[in-house]
């Protein structure tokens, strides 16, 4: 409810409004990972459950863990607490979370592994995904808005392939380059899937969604359009067809110069920059509609201070007059204060359009 007592409309939340381009009375904040290992209250949390997806798969505690920073800090947007690896697990890769170590997956590589996957149980494994997005809708503050998400297919596709993280993601660009047929295949499986996953995400509640290409910067530049737009662009193009007001981010990270040419190609009504790009040159380069994310480095965060503030006000001034969603340009760090992050909460609240 607003002030008046009526319910506030998604088109009038402050996220959605810059979003689409219109005037926000100020800029919009939300923080990538603003759920997670630096509040204490997560940790708590996190104690209660075996591993890690099975705190994505209960919607009791992944309602509670995604509301723990909006109480805290008032962020205008809440981002679904789950992980971009839950649609592999979804498909039949197996999954898991090694204490301090990050994700571990059985890798496919070949077309005897590829054949195992389906999408056949995608809704039901995800069905607590779904429900926690439509709890969360309830329980939000009226003014704040949902983003669901889900991992762009390369990026998903590098884990897949690696069977975990990796500095550089050899295995996974060595079979895009030796046998794209085969990567071809993988990478359609995961871009039905993630359109599958993400227009159920809007019929339970997200009236945002993003779209994570973490690794978009590991492909070489002969290859982003193949395994990096293409795909991106069927995905937006057909949740625009399905859900045509519900705005879209992207976050490439990691693709420089390619840029402008990704936003054009891809279509997305926002676009989220990664640290290495200055944010000046992003606004000279990038057209004024479009709604830039970003992009304080996370080390900022943690440094805090003067020095934060100074780059935050940096930052709103290189986005004065146009359409800008504050956040940083990748995840909060496990050693961030919370003390800095509310400082950073008030100081962005403080801001004019
Ligand atoms: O608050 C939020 O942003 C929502 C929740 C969220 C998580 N992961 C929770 C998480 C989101 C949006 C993600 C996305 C995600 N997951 C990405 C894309 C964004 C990015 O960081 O580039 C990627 C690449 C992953 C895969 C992933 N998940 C890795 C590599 C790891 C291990 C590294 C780490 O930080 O531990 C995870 C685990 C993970 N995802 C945690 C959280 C809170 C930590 C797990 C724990 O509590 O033990």
């Amino acid at each position: 409810m607003d002030k008046s007592g009526l319910p506030i409309r998604s088109a009038d939340k402050l996220l959605i409004r810059s979003l689409k381009g219109q005037p926000a009375a100020r800029p919009p904040f939300w923080l990538m990972r603003q759920a997670g290992r630096y509040l204490p209250e997560y940790r708590e949390i996190r104690k209660e459950v075996p591993d890690f997806l099975s705190l994505c798969y209960n919607p009791d505690l992944a309602v509670e863990v995604t509301l723990q920073p909006i109480r805290r800090f008032g962020m205008d947007a809440a981002i679904l607490f789950s992980d971009i690896l839950v649609v592999p697990d979804a498909l039949g890769v197996q999954v898991s979370f090694a204490q301090g170590e990050g994700p571990v997956l059985t890798p496919v590589r070949t077309a005897e592994t590829l054949v195992q996957l389906s999408m056949d149980q995608l809704h039901e494994r995800l069905s607590p995904v779904y429900a926690t997005l439509s709890r969360l809708r309830e329980e939000l503050p009226p003014e704040t808005a949902l983003i669901g998400f889900a991992g762009a297919p390369w990026t998903l596709a590098a884990y897949v392939v690696e069977g975990g993280g990796s500095k550089d993601f050899a295995a996974a660009r060595t079979l895009a380059r030796c046998q794209p047929e085969l990567f071809g295949r993988l990478i359609e499986l995961l871009t039905d899937a993630v359109i599958a996953f993400l227009d159920r995400q809007v019929q339970a509640g997200a009236e945002v969604l993003q779209l994570f290409d973490s690794w978009a910067g590991a492909l070489p530049p002969d290859q982003l359009e193949l395994w990096a737009i293409r795909p991106v662009q069927r995905i937006v193009a057909e949740l625009k067809a399905r859900h045509p007001d519900i705005p879209v981010i992207h976050f490439p990270r990691g693709v420089g110069l390619a840029l402008p040419e990704v936003a054009a190609r891809v279509g997305a009504d926002g676009l989220s920059l990664d640290t290495s790009v200055p944010m000046a040159e992003a606004v000279r380069l990038l057209p004024r509609d479009l709604c830039l994310q970003g992009n304080l480095d996370p080390v900022d965060l943690v440094a805090g201070g003067e020095g934060m503030l100074a780059r935050l006000a940096a930052l709103a001034k290189a986005n004065r007059g146009r359409p800008w969603i504050f956040n940083l340009g990748h995840g909060v760090l496990q050693q961030t204060d919370p003390g800095e992050v509310q400082r950073l909460a008030d100081a962005v609240r403080a801001l004019h359009a």
